[in-house]
């Protein structure tokens, strides 16, 4: 392992350049068309306001029909949600998903891994300095159980706040034993983690927010997850900065984390006024095939202001495109379980 420096998490792997380029290049490589013609069309991802409408009429009878619970999975699944761009709608899929998915039945725990707290302020947690959280989780080794609090607004969802003390963790966990392994070692050791053994109450979905870089703490966090839900806002550049994710991804699995896969890709603020939206998606969908879900979540104001009244879009306006987009893709995520 190599020393701590500000390239993030490729210095703590033992892994040649040469190596890299192989998995970058496998990554990368372009499908054809013929490869592309036989995908789905995709369910929300309309080309005109009008065809959005229409989907949106579909999507509101579906979700006033939401309300038989999904099964369960067998297991625990644990997500990683990451991208290292910022503002690309890590947090904002993370407690919607995490809200959708519990009215859906499951029982899920958001763990904030952003010192920022924006997860935690959604989600109605408190989180000043001195409330148990993810740092005391990582740096003190305190275990989950004491750590976790209810969300008020949403049964079935718990949450583990992170604090402004999460920003000096990066730092501090450099020197601490298994640096890159606390948060797994803390998940897997909660009772109500596992398969059929942990019980009827055992959490289903396990979504974890990262912050915008590759460091240590995104690290802990594919570590510890079994599938990756990256979030890609439907803009200009929104493929940039992907191949150094999906390398990381190759490393941490190589050396740290055989279990883990990019299971789950999700177009986020599609504007469906724009060709562009409509591009990237396509671009996205040619890159990465059926993980990418077909619904996408349309840009929406309802979305961006939920946050302000320490909400969710789910409990902020349920009837509103953006719940209603973020329910269906909760649903895409369930049913999509075991295929790899
Ligand atoms: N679908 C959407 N429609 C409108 N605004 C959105 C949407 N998704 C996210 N936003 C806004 O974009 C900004 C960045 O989103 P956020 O989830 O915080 O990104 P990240 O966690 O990747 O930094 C926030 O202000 C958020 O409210
Ligand atoms: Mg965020």
């Amino acid at each position: 392992m190599a020393a701590l420096d500000a390239g993030g998490v490729r210095t703590w792997l033992d892994t040649s350049e040469s190596e890299l380029n192989v998995v970058s290049r496998e990554t990368w490589a372009v499908r054809t068309a013929g490869d592309r013609a036989d995908e789905p069309t995709p369910l929300v991802d309309a080309s005109t306001p009008l065809a959005q409408a229409a989907e949106h009429s579909v999507l509101i009878r579906r979700g006033f029909q939401s309300g038989s619970p999904l099964p369960r999975p067998e297991r625990t699944r644990v997500f990683v949600v990451a991208n290292q761009k910022g503002g690309v709608g890590k947090t904002t899929s993370t407690v919607n998903l995490a809200a959708a998915l519990a009215h859906l039945g499951q029982r899920v725990l958001v763990i904030d891994l952003d010192p920022q707290g924006n997860a935690s302020t959604a989600l109605a947690i408190e989180h000043r300095r001195g409330v148990p959280s993810t740092y005391d989780l990582l740096v003190d080794g305190r275990p989950l159980t004491e750590v976790i609090q209810p969300c008020p607004d949403v049964p079935g969802l718990d949450v583990v706040p992170s604090t402004i003390d999460l920003a000096g963790a990066e730092i501090e966990l450099v020197s601490v034993v298994a640096r890159e392994s606390r948060l797994s070692k803390a998940i897997v050791a909660h009772p109500r983690v596992g398969g059929p053994e942990a019980g009827e109450d055992r959490y289903d979905y396990v979504l974890i927010d990262c912050p915008p870089s590759l460091g240590l703490l995104t690290l802990n966090a594919l570590v510890a997850g079994q599938e990756m839900l990256i979030p890609i806002q439907a803009e200009y550049y929104a493929l940039e900065g992907l191949g150094q994710l999906i390398e990381t991804v190759e490393m941490v699995r190589k050396h740290l984390n055989p279990a883990l896969w990019v299971s789950t890709i999700l177009v986020t603020m599609y504007d469906a006024r724009t060709r562009l939206a409509a591009g990237v998606a396509d671009e996205v969908r040619s890159h990465f095939g059926d993980q990418v879900l077909k619904t996408t979540i349309p840009r929406s104001v309802r979305v961006s202001e939920a946050p302000s009244y320490a909400q969710t879009v789910m409990t902020y306006d349920p009837g509103s495109p953006g719940a209603l987009s973020y329910l269906e893709a909760a649903r895409e995520i369930v049913t999509k379980e075991g295929r790899k």
